[in-house]
């Protein structure tokens, strides 16, 4: 199929690089011509794993291009994909003006018959003020669906080729049939493609990210309620986890949920509600709770110095919100840093792949280290804001050799509590016994 893709962010170039690969021939368009030159030179602009395989190949065998060229792409293609950002606006509600303009922009240029797919993360009622769009400018026949993105920064590509499910939010059967014989490729284990109305399907994004969001916070309420009664949350977690119910994933405690989604998704939510005149109580305390959760290590390092942490040295293990990424935004670690400077203390940061994105947002704030035990030196304590997998099984006695103190506050439970006090550490961690 001839498809379009608007937009070549995170979801975008996924999308399009994920839709070459079963052999579709798709165009990414973007207005950034410096980022269109770089992908078009074979230059993967993002940090997603597996993501560089299937770009190359697909750009090699002719299935992907790119384009500054709107007109060109749109003339190409009979299913477009918009994933462009859609921003928090000064009211705490999505920003509609990008895909408004995109909508408009494509209306202006199409010939013949096409489907309009909203990707981005849209409130509900998007979808008819695309298809308004539509109506006002052209006769030509489209159908605007709303097919929301469920996909996790840093397995992207995995979550795009074999999604849990397709949500399709349209009534024309035209489209439909197109868009099935489009996703049947990913979902031949046998998962869902899920036909809905389009606004069942812009709220459905919504409401899977907010749950989730409302998951883990539930998780750090009850972690540090199991600081205060003396309680493990790992075995919590694992005896409600057990139950199907409730399920294993996303149970993890830390330091609060980051990132581009769940933030802005959950402030989203709630701000539809109140415009709905629904009082999303829930939510609003989620939010709450996030943004204690989020200087929690703070609290817990100001708590061991007695208040006092002024010249105090600090090594960060972890800047990117969550492993496998470069993403920094609202990354706990960024608070963390603020808090610590705001006290008086200095930092040493190390991420194997978000330091370049700190620094360009930071400056020096910090001091970057190439290295996660050059990091270590002169530091009082280590702390740990990501779950990189190389901070899981560490050199313990590289680290007793650099480390002015075997102090370690770790927002990410990753070490056996055991096997710290065995080896003499001070390890304050979340949910779990001093
Ligand atoms: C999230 C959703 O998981 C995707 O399904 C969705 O498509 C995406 O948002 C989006 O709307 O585009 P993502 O933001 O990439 O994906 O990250 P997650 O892996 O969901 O993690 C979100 C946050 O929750 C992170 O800060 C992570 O550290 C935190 N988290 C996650 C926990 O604190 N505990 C857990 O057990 C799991």
């Amino acid at each position: 199929m001839k498809i379009a893709v608007i937009g070549t962010g995170y979801v975008g170039l996924v999308t399009g690089t994920c839709l070459s690969e079963t052999g579709n021939d798709v165009i990414c368009v973007d207005i950034n011509e410096d980022k269109i030159k770089k992908m078009q030179n074979g230059e993967v602009p993002i940090y997603e794993p597996g993501l560089d395989l299937l770009f190359h190949r697909n750009i090699e065998q002719g299935r992907l291009h790119f384009t500054t060229n709107l007109a060109e792409a749109i003339k190409h293609a009979q299913i477009i994909f918009m994933a462009l950002p859609t921003p928090p606006g000064g009211d705490g509600a999505a920003d509609l003006s990008y895909i408004l303009g995109a909508a408009n922009d494509i209306s202006k240029l199409i010939t013949d018959y096409k489907i309009i797919i909203n990707k981005s993360t849209v409130p509900v009622g998007t979808a008819d003020k695309v298809k308004a769009v539509f109506e006002a400018n052209t006769n030509i026949e489209v159908d605007v669906v709303s097919n929301p993105e469920f996909l996790r920064e840093g397995v992207a590509v995995e979550d795009f080729m074999k999604p849990d499910r397709v949500v399709i939010g349209t009534k024309s059967e035209k489209a439909k049939k197109l868009l099935t014989e489009l996703y049947e490729p990913y979902v031949r284990q046998g998962n869902p493609i899920l036909f809905m109305d389009e606004r069942s399907s812009e709220l459905t994004k919504y409401a899977a990210n907010s749950f989730l969001a409302t998951k883990i916070t539930f998780m750090n309420e009850v972690a540090n309620l199991c600081e205060l009664v003396d309680a493990d949350v790992d075995a919590v977690r694992r005896g409600i986890g057990s139950d199907e119910r409730i399920g294993k994933r996303f149970l993890f405690p830390g330091i609060g949920y980051g990132g581009s989604c769940f933030p802005k998704d959950v402030q989203a939510l709630v701000k539809a509600a109140d415009e709905n005149e629904y009082d999303f109580q829930i939510l609003k305390s989620v939010m709450e709770v996030n943004e204690r959760q989020k200087t929690i290590l703070v609290d817990k390092i100001l708590k061991y110095y007695k208040g006092d942490i002024k010249g105090k040295h600090f090594t960060l293990w972890g800047l990117a919100f969550k492993p496998e990424t470069d993403d920094i935004r609202e990354a706990p670690a960024l608070y963390i840093i603020d808090a610590l400077v705001a006290h008086g203390a200095t930092l040493t940061v190390f991420d194997p792949e978000g330091m370049g994105n700190v620094k360009a947002l930071i400056g020096d704030k910090v001091i970057y280290s190439p290295d996660q035990y050059a990091a270590l030196a002169g530091a009082d304590a280590l702390l740990i804001a990501t779950e990189w997998s190389l901070f899981r099984n560490p050199d313990f006695e590289k680290i007793d050799s650099i480390l002015k103190n075997k102090v370690i506050f770790d927002g990410r439970n990753l070490y056996n509590l055991d096997k710290m006090i065995d080896m003499g550490y001070y390890y304050n961690s979340i949910g779990r016994k001093l």
